[in-house]
Protein backbone atom coordinates (compact mmCIF):
# COMPACT_ATOMS: atom_id res chain seq x y z
CA UNK A 1 0.00 0.00 0.00
CA UNK A 2 1.42 3.43 -0.88
CA UNK A 3 1.51 6.45 1.30
CA UNK A 4 -1.10 7.78 -0.41
CA UNK A 5 -3.82 4.92 -0.25
CA UNK A 6 -2.56 5.00 3.87
CA UNK A 7 -3.15 8.51 4.09
CA UNK A 8 -6.72 7.76 2.77
CA UNK A 9 -7.87 5.36 4.49
CA UNK A 10 -6.23 6.47 7.21
CA UNK A 11 -9.63 7.14 9.87
CA UNK A 12 -11.95 6.27 7.65
CA UNK A 13 -12.87 2.41 7.14
CA UNK A 14 -9.46 1.55 7.19
CA UNK A 15 -10.11 -2.39 7.41
CA UNK A 16 -13.94 -2.07 5.35
CA UNK A 17 -11.69 -1.07 2.42
CA UNK A 18 -9.09 -3.51 2.75
CA UNK A 19 -11.32 -7.04 2.78
CA UNK A 20 -13.67 -5.16 0.12
CA UNK A 21 -10.30 -5.17 -2.19
CA UNK A 22 -9.39 -8.44 -1.13
CA UNK A 23 -12.84 -9.94 -1.71
CA UNK A 24 -13.09 -7.83 -5.38
CA UNK A 25 -10.03 -9.84 -6.33
CA UNK A 26 -11.20 -13.06 -5.22
CA UNK A 27 -14.27 -12.33 -7.08
CA UNK A 28 -13.63 -10.42 -10.61
CA UNK A 29 -9.75 -11.10 -10.84
CA UNK A 30 -9.61 -14.56 -10.08
CA UNK A 31 -6.49 -13.32 -7.50
CA UNK A 32 -5.76 -14.58 -3.86
CA UNK A 33 -3.64 -13.02 -1.65
CA UNK A 34 0.04 -13.93 -2.24
CA UNK A 35 0.64 -12.91 1.27
CA UNK A 36 -0.59 -15.21 3.97
CA UNK A 37 -4.13 -13.83 5.75
CA UNK A 38 -3.60 -15.89 9.55
CA UNK A 39 -0.53 -15.61 11.78
CA UNK A 40 -0.35 -19.49 11.39
CA UNK A 41 -0.33 -19.65 7.74
CA UNK A 42 2.46 -16.06 8.25
CA UNK A 43 5.07 -18.59 10.41
CA UNK A 44 4.73 -21.49 8.17
CA UNK A 45 5.58 -19.70 5.17
CA UNK A 46 8.45 -17.27 6.81
CA UNK A 47 9.72 -20.42 8.44
CA UNK A 48 10.56 -21.93 4.93
CA UNK A 49 12.49 -18.42 4.30
CA UNK A 50 14.34 -18.27 7.82
CA UNK A 51 17.77 -19.74 8.01
CA UNK A 52 17.90 -22.55 11.56
CA UNK A 53 20.05 -19.46 13.20
CA UNK A 54 16.87 -17.02 12.64
CA UNK A 55 14.43 -20.06 13.75
CA UNK A 56 16.43 -21.11 16.96
CA UNK A 57 16.55 -17.14 17.69
CA UNK A 58 13.11 -15.66 17.11
CA UNK A 59 10.77 -18.84 17.33
CA UNK A 60 9.86 -19.61 21.39
CA UNK A 61 10.69 -19.18 24.82
CA UNK A 62 12.35 -19.70 27.78
CA UNK A 63 12.72 -22.92 29.31
CA UNK A 64 9.46 -25.09 28.77
CA UNK A 65 7.94 -21.88 26.49
CA UNK A 66 4.80 -22.00 29.41
CA UNK A 67 4.74 -17.76 29.03
CA UNK A 68 5.51 -17.76 25.37
CA UNK A 69 2.18 -19.39 24.56
CA UNK A 70 0.35 -18.56 27.74
CA UNK A 71 1.25 -14.53 26.30
CA UNK A 72 -0.82 -15.34 23.37
CA UNK A 73 -4.17 -16.33 25.15
CA UNK A 74 -6.21 -13.06 25.40
CA UNK A 75 -9.60 -15.64 25.87
CA UNK A 76 -10.13 -14.75 29.28
CA UNK A 77 -11.52 -10.97 28.37
CA UNK A 78 -14.55 -11.18 26.11
CA UNK A 79 -15.19 -8.20 24.28
CA UNK A 80 -18.96 -7.00 24.30
CA UNK A 81 -19.95 -5.36 21.07
CA UNK A 82 -22.35 -2.19 21.47
CA UNK A 83 -24.69 -1.64 18.77
CA UNK A 84 -26.35 1.24 16.33
CA UNK A 85 -23.68 3.82 17.63
CA UNK A 86 -22.66 5.32 14.48
CA UNK A 87 -19.47 3.72 13.71
CA UNK A 88 -18.75 5.19 9.93
CA UNK A 89 -15.94 7.60 11.08
CA UNK A 90 -13.46 5.84 13.01
CA UNK A 91 -10.19 7.64 14.10
CA UNK A 92 -7.25 5.17 15.25
CA UNK A 93 -5.01 8.32 16.05
CA UNK A 94 -3.49 8.98 19.40
CA UNK A 95 -1.28 10.57 21.77
CA UNK A 96 1.47 8.74 23.14
CA UNK A 97 4.09 11.02 25.18
CA UNK A 98 2.70 14.23 23.32
CA UNK A 99 3.31 12.71 19.94
CA UNK A 100 0.15 12.03 17.86
CA UNK A 101 0.63 8.69 16.56
CA UNK A 102 -1.87 7.80 13.21
CA UNK A 103 -2.22 4.29 14.99
CA UNK A 104 -2.72 2.60 18.56
CA UNK A 105 0.15 0.39 17.26
CA UNK A 106 3.70 0.25 17.11
CA UNK A 107 6.72 -2.10 16.58
CA UNK A 108 8.39 -3.52 19.35
CA UNK A 109 12.32 -3.47 19.61
CA UNK A 110 13.05 -6.69 18.01
CA UNK A 111 17.32 -7.00 18.27
CA UNK A 112 19.49 -9.12 14.74
CA UNK A 113 17.08 -8.16 11.86
CA UNK A 114 19.54 -8.93 9.79
CA UNK A 115 19.06 -12.62 10.77
CA UNK A 116 15.49 -12.56 9.07
CA UNK A 117 16.71 -10.49 6.31
CA UNK A 118 19.48 -8.96 4.27
CA UNK A 119 17.73 -5.13 4.89
CA UNK A 120 17.23 -5.94 8.59
CA UNK A 121 16.09 -3.22 10.44
CA UNK A 122 16.07 -0.61 7.46
CA UNK A 123 13.48 -2.97 5.13
CA UNK A 124 11.96 -2.76 8.79
CA UNK A 125 11.84 0.80 9.04
CA UNK A 126 10.84 1.60 5.59
CA UNK A 127 8.11 -0.36 6.21
CA UNK A 128 7.10 1.43 8.91
CA UNK A 129 7.71 4.99 7.36
CA UNK A 130 5.38 3.67 4.38
CA UNK A 131 2.85 3.11 7.19
CA UNK A 132 3.08 5.51 9.43
CA UNK A 133 3.95 3.32 12.44
CA UNK A 134 6.13 3.99 15.11
CA UNK A 135 9.39 2.27 15.19
CA UNK A 136 11.30 1.55 18.59
CA UNK A 137 15.06 0.18 17.44
CA UNK A 138 16.91 -2.42 19.65
CA UNK A 139 20.22 -1.42 21.00
CA UNK A 140 21.10 -4.60 19.24
CA UNK A 141 20.10 -3.99 15.56
CA UNK A 142 22.77 -4.83 12.71
CA UNK A 143 22.20 -1.58 11.17
CA UNK A 144 23.18 1.85 12.86
CA UNK A 145 20.69 4.01 14.60
CA UNK A 146 21.87 6.58 12.95
CA UNK A 147 20.94 4.55 9.49
CA UNK A 148 17.87 3.42 11.00
CA UNK A 149 16.50 7.13 12.04
CA UNK A 150 17.45 8.37 8.04
CA UNK A 151 15.31 5.29 6.97
CA UNK A 152 12.40 6.51 9.03
CA UNK A 153 12.87 9.97 7.81
CA UNK A 154 9.81 12.00 10.50
CA UNK A 155 8.18 8.35 11.43
CA UNK A 156 8.31 8.30 15.03
CA UNK A 157 10.61 6.59 16.35
CA UNK A 158 12.30 5.40 19.80
CA UNK A 159 15.46 3.88 20.76
CA UNK A 160 15.73 0.45 23.44
CA UNK A 161 18.40 1.33 25.68
CA UNK A 162 19.97 -1.76 26.93
CA UNK A 163 22.82 0.16 29.36
CA UNK A 164 25.89 -0.98 28.94
CA UNK A 165 28.46 -1.68 32.02
CA UNK A 166 30.98 0.85 30.51
CA UNK A 167 29.37 4.35 31.50
CA UNK A 168 31.20 5.84 28.77
CA UNK A 169 29.43 3.70 25.87
CA UNK A 170 26.00 3.91 28.03
CA UNK A 171 26.53 8.18 27.79
CA UNK A 172 27.16 8.08 24.13
CA UNK A 173 24.67 6.10 22.95
CA UNK A 174 22.15 8.39 24.77
CA UNK A 175 23.79 11.27 23.16
CA UNK A 176 23.91 9.21 19.39
CA UNK A 177 19.87 8.55 20.15
CA UNK A 178 19.33 11.98 20.98
CA UNK A 179 21.01 13.84 18.10
CA UNK A 180 19.94 10.98 15.33
CA UNK A 181 16.36 12.38 16.50
CA UNK A 182 14.91 9.62 18.48
CA UNK A 183 11.78 10.89 20.44
CA UNK A 184 12.17 8.28 23.73
CA UNK A 185 14.38 5.93 25.34
CA UNK A 186 12.89 2.72 26.16
CA UNK A 187 15.18 1.21 28.80
CA UNK A 188 14.59 -2.68 29.09
CA UNK A 189 14.73 -4.03 32.27
CA UNK A 190 13.88 -7.59 32.01
CA UNK A 191 17.56 -8.45 30.85
CA UNK A 192 19.81 -9.07 33.98
CA UNK A 193 20.84 -11.73 32.34
CA UNK A 194 20.55 -14.52 30.09
CA UNK A 195 17.40 -16.16 29.68
CA UNK A 196 17.45 -19.87 29.06
CA UNK A 197 16.47 -20.87 25.77
CA UNK A 198 16.33 -24.53 24.95
CA UNK A 199 16.41 -23.80 21.09
CA UNK A 200 19.58 -21.50 21.25
CA UNK A 201 21.49 -23.99 23.62
CA UNK A 202 20.88 -27.15 21.66
CA UNK A 203 22.56 -25.81 18.64
CA UNK A 204 24.97 -23.61 20.74
CA UNK A 205 24.41 -20.42 18.96
CA UNK A 206 24.72 -16.92 19.72
CA UNK A 207 24.14 -14.53 17.41
CA UNK A 208 26.49 -11.91 18.79
CA UNK A 209 29.59 -13.95 18.64
CA UNK A 210 29.56 -14.32 14.91
CA UNK A 211 29.09 -10.32 15.19
CA UNK A 212 25.63 -10.24 14.14
CA UNK A 213 23.30 -7.34 15.96
CA UNK A 214 26.17 -5.29 17.39
CA UNK A 215 26.43 -2.55 14.54
CA UNK A 216 25.51 0.40 17.05
CA UNK A 217 28.59 -1.08 19.28
CA UNK A 218 30.77 -1.40 16.10
CA UNK A 219 30.17 2.33 15.52
CA UNK A 220 30.48 3.70 18.72
CA UNK A 221 33.50 5.91 19.50
CA UNK A 222 33.43 5.40 22.55
CA UNK A 223 33.25 1.36 22.18
CA UNK A 224 35.98 2.38 19.31
CA UNK A 225 38.15 4.20 21.85
CA UNK A 226 37.73 1.42 24.35
CA UNK A 227 39.63 -1.54 22.13
CA UNK A 228 43.60 -1.76 20.91
CA UNK A 229 42.26 -1.91 17.50
CA UNK A 230 39.26 -1.25 15.45
CA UNK A 231 36.84 -3.74 15.12
CA UNK A 232 37.32 -3.98 11.50
CA UNK A 233 40.96 -5.37 11.58
CA UNK A 234 40.19 -7.45 14.91
CA UNK A 235 36.32 -8.37 15.22
CA UNK A 236 37.24 -11.15 17.73
CA UNK A 237 38.49 -8.81 20.39
CA UNK A 238 35.26 -6.16 19.53
CA UNK A 239 32.82 -9.15 20.33
CA UNK A 240 34.92 -9.91 23.58
CA UNK A 241 34.96 -6.46 24.49
CA UNK A 242 30.84 -6.08 23.59
CA UNK A 243 30.07 -9.30 25.79
CA UNK A 244 32.06 -7.91 28.73
CA UNK A 245 30.10 -4.71 28.62
CA UNK A 246 26.93 -6.09 27.57
CA UNK A 247 24.01 -6.36 30.37
CA UNK A 248 24.67 -5.47 34.02
CA UNK A 249 22.92 -7.31 36.72
CA UNK A 250 24.15 -5.03 39.26
CA UNK A 251 21.42 -2.45 38.35
CA UNK A 252 18.80 -1.08 41.18
CA UNK A 253 16.63 1.33 40.51
CA UNK A 254 18.46 3.96 42.37
CA UNK A 255 20.72 3.89 38.96
CA UNK A 256 18.30 4.81 36.77
CA UNK A 257 18.84 8.36 37.75
CA UNK A 258 22.37 8.21 35.78
CA UNK A 259 19.79 7.79 32.20
CA UNK A 260 17.34 10.37 34.17
CA UNK A 261 20.26 12.77 34.10
CA UNK A 262 21.42 11.83 30.63
CA UNK A 263 18.82 12.98 28.65
CA UNK A 264 15.83 15.03 28.53
CA UNK A 265 13.72 12.55 26.53
CA UNK A 266 10.76 10.58 27.99
CA UNK A 267 11.78 7.33 29.38
CA UNK A 268 9.92 3.97 29.39
CA UNK A 269 10.92 1.45 31.03
CA UNK A 270 10.07 -1.77 29.41
CA UNK A 271 9.23 -5.55 31.24
CA UNK A 272 6.61 -4.39 34.03
CA UNK A 273 5.13 -7.01 35.54
CA UNK A 274 4.21 -6.12 39.21
CA UNK A 275 2.13 -2.82 40.30
CA UNK A 276 4.60 -2.38 42.96
CA UNK A 277 7.56 -1.79 39.50
CA UNK A 278 5.35 0.24 37.66
CA UNK A 279 5.00 2.63 40.94
CA UNK A 280 9.32 2.63 41.32
CA UNK A 281 9.82 3.40 37.79
CA UNK A 282 7.36 6.54 37.73
CA UNK A 283 8.97 7.44 41.21
CA UNK A 284 12.63 6.98 39.06
CA UNK A 285 11.39 9.40 36.77
CA UNK A 286 9.82 7.36 34.04
CA UNK A 287 7.25 8.63 31.80
CA UNK A 288 6.01 5.45 30.97
CA UNK A 289 6.05 1.90 31.67
CA UNK A 290 5.74 -0.84 29.10
CA UNK A 291 4.15 -3.96 30.20
CA UNK A 292 6.11 -7.17 28.46
CA UNK A 293 7.22 -10.58 29.16
CA UNK A 294 9.79 -9.83 26.58
CA UNK A 295 7.83 -12.39 24.46
CA UNK A 296 8.16 -15.24 27.20
CA UNK A 297 11.83 -15.43 26.78
CA UNK A 298 12.91 -14.60 30.24
CA UNK A 299 11.59 -16.21 33.39
CA UNK A 300 9.75 -19.15 32.29
CA UNK A 301 6.80 -19.40 33.93
CA UNK A 302 6.34 -15.61 34.68
CA UNK A 303 3.04 -14.12 34.58
CA UNK A 304 1.82 -13.69 31.04
CA UNK A 305 1.44 -9.81 30.07
CA UNK A 306 -2.11 -9.59 29.60
CA UNK A 307 -2.62 -11.02 32.69
CA UNK A 308 -0.28 -8.58 34.42
CA UNK A 309 -1.60 -5.02 32.89
CA UNK A 310 -5.08 -4.70 34.25
CA UNK A 311 -3.45 -4.31 37.77
CA UNK A 312 -0.60 -2.23 36.36
CA UNK A 313 -2.97 0.38 34.45
CA UNK A 314 -4.74 0.49 37.89
CA UNK A 315 -1.54 1.54 39.86
CA UNK A 316 -0.65 4.11 37.92
CA UNK A 317 -2.42 4.50 34.14
CA UNK A 318 -3.80 7.87 35.51
CA UNK A 319 -1.17 9.71 35.50
CA UNK A 320 1.50 7.60 33.52
CA UNK A 321 1.65 6.53 30.24
CA UNK A 322 1.08 2.33 30.12
CA UNK A 323 1.94 0.71 26.93
CA UNK A 324 1.97 -3.50 26.41
CA UNK A 325 3.23 -6.30 24.22
CA UNK A 326 3.99 -10.13 24.16
CA UNK A 327 1.40 -12.23 22.89
CA UNK A 328 -0.02 -9.87 20.13
CA UNK A 329 -1.08 -12.01 17.07
CA UNK A 330 -3.92 -10.21 15.34
CA UNK A 331 -6.08 -6.95 16.03
CA UNK A 332 -8.66 -8.03 18.43
CA UNK A 333 -5.95 -8.94 21.16
CA UNK A 334 -4.74 -5.24 21.35
CA UNK A 335 -8.12 -3.86 21.13
CA UNK A 336 -8.23 -6.39 24.46
CA UNK A 337 -5.21 -4.66 25.69
CA UNK A 338 -5.84 -1.27 24.69
CA UNK A 339 -9.44 -1.61 26.75
CA UNK A 340 -7.49 -3.22 29.49
CA UNK A 341 -5.62 0.33 29.83
CA UNK A 342 -2.98 0.49 27.54
CA UNK A 343 -2.19 3.77 25.65
CA UNK A 344 -0.10 1.66 22.91
CA UNK A 345 0.25 -2.07 21.67
CA UNK A 346 3.66 -3.13 20.29
CA UNK A 347 4.12 -5.80 18.08
CA UNK A 348 6.57 -8.53 17.52
CA UNK A 349 6.88 -12.02 16.28
CA UNK A 350 4.34 -11.19 13.43
CA UNK A 351 6.22 -8.46 11.82
CA UNK A 352 9.47 -10.07 12.45
CA UNK A 353 7.98 -13.02 10.06
CA UNK A 354 6.52 -10.89 7.76
CA UNK A 355 10.09 -9.29 7.49
CA UNK A 356 11.59 -13.01 6.79
CA UNK A 357 8.68 -14.02 4.16
CA UNK A 358 8.98 -11.05 2.16
CA UNK A 359 11.38 -7.83 4.02
CA UNK A 360 10.10 -4.24 3.81
CA UNK A 361 6.92 -5.67 1.82
CA UNK A 362 5.99 -8.23 4.47
CA UNK A 363 6.23 -5.75 7.30
CA UNK A 364 3.97 -3.55 5.36
CA UNK A 365 1.75 -6.58 4.99
CA UNK A 366 1.81 -7.67 8.28
CA UNK A 367 0.44 -4.08 9.61
CA UNK A 368 -2.09 -2.95 7.10
CA UNK A 369 -3.56 -6.76 8.04
CA UNK A 370 -3.16 -5.99 11.85
CA UNK A 371 -4.42 -2.08 11.23
CA UNK A 372 -7.77 -3.36 9.64
CA UNK A 373 -8.46 -6.06 11.96
CA UNK A 374 -8.28 -3.07 15.18
CA UNK A 375 -10.40 -0.65 12.47
CA UNK A 376 -13.08 -3.40 12.12
CA UNK A 377 -12.71 -4.75 15.66
CA UNK A 378 -13.65 -0.80 16.87
CA UNK A 379 -16.44 -0.60 14.14
CA UNK A 380 -17.96 -4.24 15.32
CA UNK A 381 -17.63 -3.35 19.18
CA UNK A 382 -19.34 0.26 18.51
CA UNK A 383 -16.22 2.21 18.63
CA UNK A 384 -15.43 5.37 16.54
CA UNK A 385 -12.76 6.38 18.54
CA UNK A 386 -9.23 4.91 19.61
CA UNK A 387 -8.86 6.69 22.73
CA UNK A 388 -12.55 5.71 23.83
CA UNK A 389 -11.93 1.91 24.31
CA UNK A 390 -11.73 1.43 27.72
CA UNK A 391 -12.14 -1.26 30.57
CA UNK A 392 -16.03 -1.11 29.68
CA UNK A 393 -15.46 -3.04 26.09
CA UNK A 394 -14.70 -6.23 27.88
CA UNK A 395 -15.28 -8.67 30.73
CA UNK A 396 -13.71 -11.22 32.89
CA UNK A 397 -14.97 -14.53 31.91
CA UNK A 398 -15.10 -15.18 35.35
CA UNK A 399 -17.83 -12.10 35.92
CA UNK A 400 -20.09 -13.26 33.06
C1 LIG B 1 12.97 -9.52 21.41
N1 LIG B 1 12.69 -8.56 22.39
C2 LIG B 1 13.61 -7.56 22.65
N2 LIG B 1 13.32 -6.59 23.56
C3 LIG B 1 14.19 -5.60 23.80
O1 LIG B 1 13.90 -4.74 24.62
N3 LIG B 1 15.38 -5.55 23.13
C4 LIG B 1 15.74 -6.49 22.22
O2 LIG B 1 16.81 -6.42 21.61
C5 LIG B 1 14.83 -7.54 21.97
N4 LIG B 1 15.14 -8.53 21.08
C6 LIG B 1 14.22 -9.50 20.77
C7 LIG B 1 14.51 -10.44 19.80
C8 LIG B 1 13.55 -11.39 19.45
C9 LIG B 1 13.87 -12.37 18.37
C10 LIG B 1 12.29 -11.38 20.07
C11 LIG B 1 11.22 -12.37 19.66
C12 LIG B 1 12.02 -10.47 21.04
C13 LIG B 1 11.38 -8.53 23.05
C14 LIG B 1 10.37 -7.73 22.24
O3 LIG B 1 10.63 -6.35 22.32
C15 LIG B 1 8.93 -7.98 22.72
O4 LIG B 1 8.89 -7.81 24.11
C16 LIG B 1 8.45 -9.36 22.33
O5 LIG B 1 8.79 -9.64 20.99
C17 LIG B 1 6.95 -9.49 22.51
O6 LIG B 1 6.54 -10.80 22.36
P1 LIG B 1 5.82 -11.34 21.02
O7 LIG B 1 4.55 -10.58 20.88
O8 LIG B 1 6.78 -11.10 19.90
O9 LIG B 1 5.64 -12.80 21.28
Amino acid sequence: MSKQDSADVHGEQFGVKHIRRVYREGMFEDKTPDFPVSFSDLREEAFEEMSWKAKAYVHGGAGTEETFERNKDFSRWRIIPRMLRGVADRDLSTTVLGNEHSYPLMITPLGVQSLLHDDGEIATARACAEMDVPFVLSSLSSATMEDVAEALGDTPKWFQYYWASDRDVATSFLDRAETAGYDAIVVTVDAPTLGWRDRLLEKGYYPFLEGEGIGNYFSDPAFRDSLARPPEEDPEAAVDRFLSIFGDASLTWDDLAFVREQTDLPIIIKGVLHPDDARRAVEAGADAVQVSTHGGRQVDGSIAAIEALPEIAEAVGDETTVLFDSGIRRGAQAFKALALGADTVLLGRPFAYGLAHSGQEGVEQVLENTLSQIDLTMGLAGIDDVDDIDRSAVRDEASL
